[in-house]
Formats: C-alpha cells, structure tokens, sequence
C-alpha cells in the first residue's frame, strides 16, 4: 500500500559533472508540479542552467537576482551582513526563512516556483558566513506541507556534501550515465549522503543505450561493488534523442507521451512522492 508522505518531501539530485542532473530536475518538478504537488526548484549551482530547463528563457533568467545577492534580507535573517562575518560575529544560526519562497521564488508555472542560490563560498568543513548561513537555513528550515516538495540541484561533484546543505533531505538521487567514472562518483555521493544521514540514496542512471545494463554488470564485477548493496534503488532514464533539440527548455519533452525518457522520469516521480511504497517496479532493481 502506498503512503504519501505526512509533511512534504526534500530531495536532493547530485553527480558527476553533465550526467543530467539539471535535466532530471527541471523534469522532476515540472511531473511533480502536474500532480498536483507544489515544487520549489533550488538551483544550488553558480551556473544556474535550471531556469533555462525550466523555460524562463534568456531574458527571465537574466532578471533573477540570486539569493545570496540579496544582502539586506541576509542581514536581517542573520544578524550579519554579508563580508562582515570574522571573529566575535554573531550569527542567528537558525534563522526563520519563510518568507524566503514569497520574497525572492520565481513563479514558474502553476505549482512550481523556483529559487536560484547563486554561488556557495566552500570554505574547509563549510564557510560560516551570512550568506551559507542563510542558504542552509532556507534547504534545512522551510516549514513544508503535506503536498509541498523541495527539488535541490547541486553543482558536478561531491564538495557540497561537505557542507551541512543537505542535511535534513529525505532523499537523494545519484545522478551516473553508464560510464565507470560517474559510477564511482556515484558510489562515493551514495557513502556521503548517508554519512550526512539521508536515509533514502537512489542511483538514477541516465542516457542508457542498449547494452547499458551489461555495462553497469561490468562495473560491478570489476569494482567488487554490488550496486544493489550500495544504494536503496535503481532507475535507468533511455538516451532520450529529442533533448537536444529541446535545449535548453528541456522539460518540454515532459508532454510527449511517446518518449520513454519522459514515462520513466514520471515513474520516478510517484516513486519520490510515495517512498514508502512496498509495489514493485520493472525498472527498480529491488
Ligand atoms: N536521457 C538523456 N538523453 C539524451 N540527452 C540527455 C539526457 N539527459 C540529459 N541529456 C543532455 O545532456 C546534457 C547535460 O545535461 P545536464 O545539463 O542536465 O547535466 P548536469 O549534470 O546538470 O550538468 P552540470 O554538471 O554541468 O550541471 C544536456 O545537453 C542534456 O540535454
Ligand atoms: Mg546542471
């Protein structure tokens, strides 16, 4: 039986550099918005390509000031304006963030708003400044409602694990083509975002030709690693032809019927919006 979560859902989609997670995302919340859930779509990356996917268009994306550009409201959450932070500063660490959606979300469409970040100062463990402190506190705090979802898209690679960023997502989806070097980046995000105690990691494996499922056995057998062992679900996404001439507006493609790409990315949708469903999938591995 499935049971729909009791007070909104937090997922993060991080991976390797250009192995879709932009796309997996931007489709993910237009499916979600749909269904009727209310989406907000983080763009945690400087490069900020998910208002493209979700078809602001150059000039509405122009427009958009990104979050930690916005000093006065940093300010006033935290205590601390922006490049004052040092020795003796005194942040509210926990600040109240629900205004944040109101003030700076883009709406998007119906049900789907978005919020873009911009760049995350790293600093060792993580950057105690103002502007990291707000961010966190904006992924981490925002009260979510029972049919209300937070989608984070993270720049290529692991570092923002390092950060406290993530903390509180209920699920995480490792984004890998078929390649051996996305799939070990894949496997080591899977370690790190159970390390930092998401309880739900998915590999999402996407552009899958024919032949990708031998390749991903390769992998296993000569990495000694058990895909099955190492994450709590498995999806393969087909090559989907149609995105390139879609870009960058790529969620487009969400109201083709015919493409695989955009049926399994639906799938993946319910899947997300009811984790504790004990139905079995063809696609899913376990
Ligand atoms: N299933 C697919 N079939 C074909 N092309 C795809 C598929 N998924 C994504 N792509 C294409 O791959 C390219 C990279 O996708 P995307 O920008 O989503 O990756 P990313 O992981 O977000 O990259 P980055 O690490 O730079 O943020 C895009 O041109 C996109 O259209
Ligand atoms: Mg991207």
């Amino acid at each position: 039986m499935c049971q729909p979560h009791t007070d909104g859902f937090r997922v993060v989609i991080t991976g390797k550099g250009g192995v879709g997670k932009t796309t997996l995302t931007s489709c993910l919340a237009t499916v979600l918005a749909q269904n009727g859930i209310n989406v907000l779509a983080v763009d945690e990356d400087p490069q900020m390509n998910l208002p493209h996917a979700l078809g602001l268009g150059v000039e509405g994306a122009s427009r958009i000031v990104p979050l930690n550009r916005h000093a006065d409201y940093i300010e006033e959450k935290t205590g601390i304006r922006p490049g004052k932070s040092g020795w003796g500063a005194m942040f509210k660490l926990n600040p109240d963030v629900d205004d944040v959606v109101e003030r700076f979300g883009l709406k998007v469409g119906e049900n789907l708003n978005l919020l873009v970040m911009g760049t995350v100062k790293q600093a060792g463990g993580g950057c105690l400044c103002a502007e990291n402190v707000l961010l966190d506190a904006t992924i981490r705090h925002l009260a979510l409602r029972r049919d209300e979802a937070i989608l984070l898209d993270t720049p290529a690679g692991v570092e923002h694990f390092g950060r406290a960023l993530a903390k509180g997502f209920n699920q995480c989806l490792v984004v890998a083509d078929s390649t051996f070097n996305a799939l070990t980046v894949a496997c080591h995000s899977a370690v790190l975002a159970r390390q930092i105690g998401i309880p739900s990691v998915y590999l999402v494996v996407n552009r899958v030709t024919e032949g990708g499922e031998d390749k991903l056995a390769r992998f296993q057998e000569e990495t000694r690693l058990d895909l099955a062992g190492v994450f709590d679900g498995m999806l393969m996404l087909p090559v989907e032809p149609q995105l390139e001439a879609l870009d960058p507006e790529v969620t487009r493609i969400m109201g083709n019927r015919e493409s695989r790409f955009a049926g399994a990315v639906t799938t993946l949708a319910l899947r997300l919006s009811a984790p504790a469903c004990s139905c079995s999938s063809a696609d899913s591995t376990h």
